[in-house]
């Protein structure tokens, strides 16, 4: 009898817990805030993130600011008046955030940082993000390797390079920046590679909010003043979008399948890898947003359930107020050799997208 009775009371508490976790995550709301619709990634991270919150049973409220920082500022102030339960962010340009955040956490709602790191705030619990640096490292290394630089500084050659880097106001930018620049640098250094426009430093490459239109204005200016005897061989870009802009330059400018330089980007978007497989863009970055979103929905389970999230760094993401534990997902190189198994077999596109 005693037997029976304990077994149905540890029934009635099984049950008892496991319906109040059901419930609190029923009721609980998660606000994401993400920066813009213009780039394809951004459409997915969004996507992703609702659906694997819903399935857990969150409430959901995303929005998109259009990359207008006033309005990310606004629909951030609204989800902490709504009283939401979690928020995620990715930010346009965080600096313009912190007060809002401040907000939030005195309003007792933690913050995720998604994918770009929130900066000079301490209501930020958790990042989840790419190994940025290693974005910049595995851009270079391709170049390193598709050019071979090591046999070109044998041969006494050289290849010329412009270099595209990123926002700014978006920490993810220099970090990528600082990685290229670990493999390249001494290559610029001893003259294999040869930037024309001696445009090589963060400050002079750097194109604000990841813009496509300033990216071809700029490699226009640099092929019309640097490039009208010689050839530009290496577009080292740091997003899809700059890719897209500098192959419209190119194309402008007259260059051919004959000249084409190598060309980088970052995202494996749709468009870049239609472009990678005829040719006109030479590589990418693939970031698998789906793993991205899944490390970010652990850390709101643990910020509103107490659960422990997956962390594999508590060094390299300092934002100037803390230390933010963070999760990296691993960058990959796709291109013309692996995209097929990479995006296609790997359930990320379709072929038919790719058409
Ligand atoms: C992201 C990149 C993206 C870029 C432009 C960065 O913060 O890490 O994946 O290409 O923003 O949207």
């Amino acid at each position: 009898m005693k037997k029976v009775l304990a077994c149905l009371l540890a029934g009635a508490m099984v049950f008892g817990v496991s319906a109040t976790t059901a419930m609190a995550d029923e009721e609980k709301t998660v606000g994401i805030l993400m920066p813009t619709q213009s780039s394809e990634r951004w459409i997915n991270d969004g996507a992703n993130m609702k659906e694997q919150l819903e399935e857990k049973g969150y409430k959901v409220e995303l929005q998109y600011a259009e990359d207008d920082t006033a309005q990310q500022v606004s629909q951030l102030e609204n989800y902490i008046s709504m009283g939401v339960d979690c928020l995620v962010i990715a930010a346009i340009d965080s600096g313009v955030l912190v007060n809002a955040e401040a907000q939030a956490k005195e309003a007792g709602i933690p913050i995720i940082a998604y994918d770009r790191l929130l900066m000079d705030t301490d209501a930020v619990s958790y990042y989840a993000t790419f190994d940025n640096k290693g974005v910049g490292t595995v851009i270079a290394n391709y170049i390193k390797e598709a050019k071979d630089l090591d046999a070109a500084r044998e041969a006494g050659e050289s290849y010329t390079i412009e270099f595209f880097m990123g926002s700014p106001d978006d920490n993810n930018a220099l970090f990528l920046y600082n990685g290229i620049m670990e493999v390249l640098q001494e290559y610029l250094d001893d003259g294999t590679l040869v930037c024309k426009s001696g445009r090589t430093s963060f400050e002079d490459t750097c194109i604000l909010r990841w813009s496509q239109e300033t990216a071809q204005a700029n490699c226009e200016n640099i092929l019309t003043a640097n490039y009208a005897d010689e050839d530009l061989d290496i577009a080292c870009s740091a997003f899809d979008g700059f890719a897209y802009g500098i192959k419209a330059a190119l194309q402008g400018a007259g260059y051919t399948e004959e000249n084409w330089p190598l060309i980088t980007g970052q995202d494996a978007e749709v468009m870049a890898t239609k472009n990678i497989i005829d040719g006109t863009q030479t590589m990418s970055i693939y970031k698998d947003t789906r793993l991205l979103a899944s490390k970010a929905v652990t850390m709101v389970d643990a910020v509103l359930q107490g659960s422990e999230p997956e962390i594999n760094d508590t060094e390299q993401y300092d934002n100037g107020a803390l230390v933010v534990p963070t999760y990296m997902c691993t960058p990959v190189a796709v291109d013309q050799s692996n995209y097929q198994e990479i995006l296609i077999d790997g359930g990320y596109y379709t072929e038919d997208q790719l058409k």
